[in-house]
């Protein structure tokens, strides 16, 4: 430990979406501390030394830029890391079983095993290892176990990450809270204060909330359940304003004015995807059903089943919209991406949407300003064929809608507002029906162009 009772080296293992913007904040903020992130994909790591790196996050550039080669550092050698390190993040994939017991529900930690056991072989004494990773209750207690069957002295902290994509530099530099669980005995809340040292370097210290260990662990899931919760309780809404021309902006509107309630992820949409919501929803209810609460469970399955539900209902209006076939139309597709401002295609409504249109026999014209076209084919592989079949990917906006049926927005990327809807218009097969799953475009206005239009939750 330095003279701040800060450490003096810190490992993360996991260079992905979490582990790689998390880390470069801690080492712009704490330049005393030196930041070595790990990861068993070594073109990953290659990744984060070039200058492409591998995720595409507003503001992470310039990060990366001021402090690479200085306090961080990327690197495949995960022993040598962890044996410098006197602090541990876990930050690696938890991804939904697919095989075996609990499969398609629990998490599956073979990752986090896995690394439990690295750290148990090869740490020093005194280490604290950090559960970033999002994990069911009581993981910490196996990661525990681990250590002392190695006879190793190290505290295990839970502090969940709670920043969104698109936004994770922002969420990190000024965070909601920062929540970290310990147990409750003088070596755990040590521990725990010396990770909250290095938050307070930036983090007003009224925001760090100190809390114990299950608590936190399942405060994440939690979290991101209420969070998509409330996504599925307007997407629900949409369709009975869809069936009584009640408007859902301005029911949103209304709702959300109860500060109770609040403004925020009350956009109705075509579904919400990305990482963690279905990932963690399935994972509470495993963790519910495994407990024997199958009331707790299938509200929470619910949620899921609900934004089902929608990107479905979403696909099968299109395809009435056009006369009940797509076959041999040709469609555009508006944005890729699970949300915008990221490249992350995980769990994304389009993917759902497009494999319909596809499997119905459209052509679909891809454009995201972000998401690289492997990442499109690839999640599209298994309706397309290894030929790429009825799909292209576009660069140029315009192009993608050129001779199309219908263009479809499926990314609330700000910069589609900016494009000559005119112009498109004018280069699609007339009726030109505009879909938009984001309720991002003025309807009235597009409308006057000569559109059929139709949002979510709109008249
Ligand atoms: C992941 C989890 O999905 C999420 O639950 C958790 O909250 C944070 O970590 P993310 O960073 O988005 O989120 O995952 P991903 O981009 O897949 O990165 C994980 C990285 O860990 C990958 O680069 C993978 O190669 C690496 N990894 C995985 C290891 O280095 N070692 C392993 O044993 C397994
Ligand atoms: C989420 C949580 O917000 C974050 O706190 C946690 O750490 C990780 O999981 P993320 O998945 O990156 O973050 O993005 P988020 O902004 O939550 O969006 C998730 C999905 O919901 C996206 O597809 C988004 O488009 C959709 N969404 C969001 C809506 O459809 N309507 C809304 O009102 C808000």
């Amino acid at each position: 430990m330095n003279h701040n009772g800060l450490p003096e080296r810190i490992c993360c293992i996991g260079a992905g979406y979490v582990g790689g913007p998390t880390m470069a904040v801690i080492a712009r903020k704490c330049p005393e501390i030196r930041v070595t992130v790990v990861d068993v994909d070594q073109d990953r790591v290659a990744a984060w030394n070039s200058e492409r790196l591998p995720v595409y996050e507003r503001g992470l550039d310039e990060l990366v830029r001021e402090t690479r080669g200085k306090n961080l550092f990327f690197s495949a050698d995960v022993d040598a890391a962890i044996r410098q390190a006197q602090l541990i993040f876990i930050c690696v994939n938890t991804p939904t079983k697919n095989y075996g017991q609990g499969q398609g529900k629990a998490a599956d930690l073979v990752y986090v095993e896995r690394c439990a056991r690295r750290i148990a072989e090869q740490a020093e004494r005194g280490t604290i290892v950090v559960e970033k990773s999002t994990v069911p209750v009581r993981t910490a207690e196996m990661i525990q176990t681990i250590m002392e069957q190695e006879d190793r002295d190290v505290q295990v902290l839970s502090n969940p990450e709670f920043m969104a994509e698109g936004t994770a530099i922002e969420d990190l530099n000024v965070p909601d809270r920062v929540l970290i669980g310990s147990a409750d005995t003088p070596a755990g809340r040590a521990a725990a204060e010396t990770l909250a040292g290095i938050y307070r370097t930036w983090v007003d210290p009224e925001r760090i909330i100190l809390t114990g260990i299950w608590s936190s662990e399942l405060s994440k899931l939690s979290a991101n359940a209420f969070l998509a919760q409330k996504i599925s309780s307007i997407n629900a809404l949409s369709a009975l304003c869809e069936a009584t021309q009640a408007d859902v902006t301005e029911v949103a509107n209304a709702v959300g004015c109860d500060e109770r309630i609040g403004p925020r992820f009350l956009r109705a949409s075509v579904g919400f995807g990305g990482s963690c919501f279905k990932k963690d929803l399935l994972n509470l209810v495993y963790l519910c059903e495994h407990y024997g609460l199958s009331e707790v469970a299938a509200y929470w399955q619910s949620v899921l089943q609900l934004n089902e539900y929608q990107k479905t209902r979403f696909a099968n209006q299109l395809v009435r919209s056009l006369f009940n076939t797509v076959t041999e139309k040709k469609i555009a597709i508006f944005g890729f991406a699970f949300k915008q401002g990221t490249n992350d295609v995980r769990e994304s409504p389009a993917i759902t949407v497009c494999r319909q249109l596809l499997t119905d026999r459209a052509w679909l014209g891809v454009y995201d300003p972000a998401v690289p076209e492997a990442s499109v084919r690839q999640e599209l592989s298994d309706v397309t064929g290894s030929a790429g079949g009825r799909l292209e990917v576009f660069s140029d906006p315009y192009d993608a809608c050129d001779g199309s049926h219908a263009l479809v927005i499926l990314t609330e990327w700000n910069s589609f507002r900016d494009l000559d809807f005119r112009r498109i218009f004018a280069s699609m097969h007339k009726p030109a029906v505009l879909f938009d799953g984001r309720n991002l475009l003025d309807i009235e206005e597009m409308r006057r162009l000569g559109f059929q239009v139709r949002g979510v939750g709109k008249v």
